[in-house]
C-alpha cells in the first residue's frame, strides 16, 4: 500500500518555482529520506504535503485519498504527523503535557493519554523526565520531544524536517536506532542534512534540486549517481 503519492506537485513564489513537478510514492512502513542543498525545495515540499502551503499545480494522496484541498488538521486528523524545523515545543509546559497535546486530540479518556503520553516518551528516551519542564532540557532533548510529540499523534506517515539539527553526536546516534525502531511500523519521511544519519536509516532516498526530483533510490543507488555526486554530494 502507498502511504504517500504526489502527482506533478509544484509551488511557485513570484517567478521562482520551489517545488515543480514532483512525482513521489512512499510506501506503507518505509523509511524515505529527502534530501537536496539548502534552497532546494525540501521544506516547501513538506508544506505542500502537511497543507499548510497551497500548491500552484498537482495532487497529494493520502492513504489512498486525495488530500489536496484539505486544511492541515483535517490531515492531521487522517494520519499525518509531522515537526515543523522551527521548535514547538511550549517550555513552561511539563514533557507530559506537550506530550498530552499532542495525543488529546484522538484520545478522550485521561488514562489512555497518560499510557500514550509514557509509550512516545520512552521511545525517544526521556520517559524519566516526565514531569520537567520542556524548557530545562537541552536544545538536543527539545527536539527529541517534538518528535514524541509526533508519536503522540500515532500517524500513519511521521513527517520530519531535519530532527537532528543541533544535536550532540550521542543524540543523534539515539536518533538513528530511534528511526531504526520504528521503521516498518511507522511511514517516515525525513528532511535530513546529515548524510551519515541519512544513509544509516533510510530505505529509499529522494534527491530534489531546484525544486525538482534529481534521483531516487536506495542508499547504495544515490551514493553511486554520478550526478548527486556532482549536484551535492561531491565536494559541497
Ligand atoms: N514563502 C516564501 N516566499 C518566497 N520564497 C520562498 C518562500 N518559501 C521558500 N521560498 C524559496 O523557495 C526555495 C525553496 O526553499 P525551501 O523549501 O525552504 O528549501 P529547503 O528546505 O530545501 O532549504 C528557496 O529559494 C526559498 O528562498
Ligand atoms: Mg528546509
Amino acid at each position: 500500500m502507498t502511504v504517500l503519492r504526489t502527482q506533478g506537485l509544484s509551488k511557485s513564489f513570484g517567478g521562482l518555482e520551489a517545488v515543480r513537478d514532483v512525482d513521489l510514492s512512499v510506501p506503507q512502513g518505509q523509511v524515505r529520506a529527502l534530501i537536496g542543498p539548502n534552497g532546494a525545495g525540501k521544506t516547501t515540499l513538506v508544506g505542500l504535503i502537511c497543507g499548510r502551503i497551497e500548491p500552484s499545480r498537482g495532487t497529494v494522496s493520502f492513504l489512498d485519498q486525495d488530500v489536496t484541498r484539505l486544511p492541515v488538521h483535517q490531515r492531521i486528523r487522517r494520519g499525518m504527523g509531522y515537526t515543523f524545523q522551527i521548535t514547538s515545543v511550549l517550555s513552561n509546559l511539563s514533557l507530559r503535557e506537550n506530550v498530552a497535546l499532542a495525543v488529546r486530540p484522538r484520545e478522550k479518556s485521561e488514562d489512555v493519554v497518560e499510557g500514550e503520553v509514557v509509550s512516545a516518551l520512552t521511545q525517544v528516551g526521556l520517559v524519566h523526565r516526565i514531569d520537567q519542564h520542556a524548557g530545562d532540557l537541552s536544545y538536543g532533548h527539545q527536539r527529541l520531544l517534538e518528535i514524541a510529540m509526533g508519536l503522540g499523534q500515532r500517524p500513519k506517515l511521521l513527517i520530519l524536517d531535519e530532527p537532528t539539527q543541533g544535536l550532540s553526536e550521542g543524540e543523534v546516534a539515539a536518533f538513528n536506532s530511534l528511526i531504526r525502531r520504528l521503521a516498518g511500523e511507522t511511514t517516515v519521511l525525513l528532511i535530513e542534512h546529515n548524510m551519515d544519519v541519512v544513509m544509516a536509516v533510510a530505505d529509499e532516498i529522494t534527491v530534489l534540486d531546484f525544486g525538482a526530483v534529481l534521483a531516487e533510490g536506495t542508499p547504495d543507488e544515490i551514493r553511486k549517481n554520478a550526478g548527486v555526486q556532482a549536484a551535492y554530494l561531491g565536494t559541497g
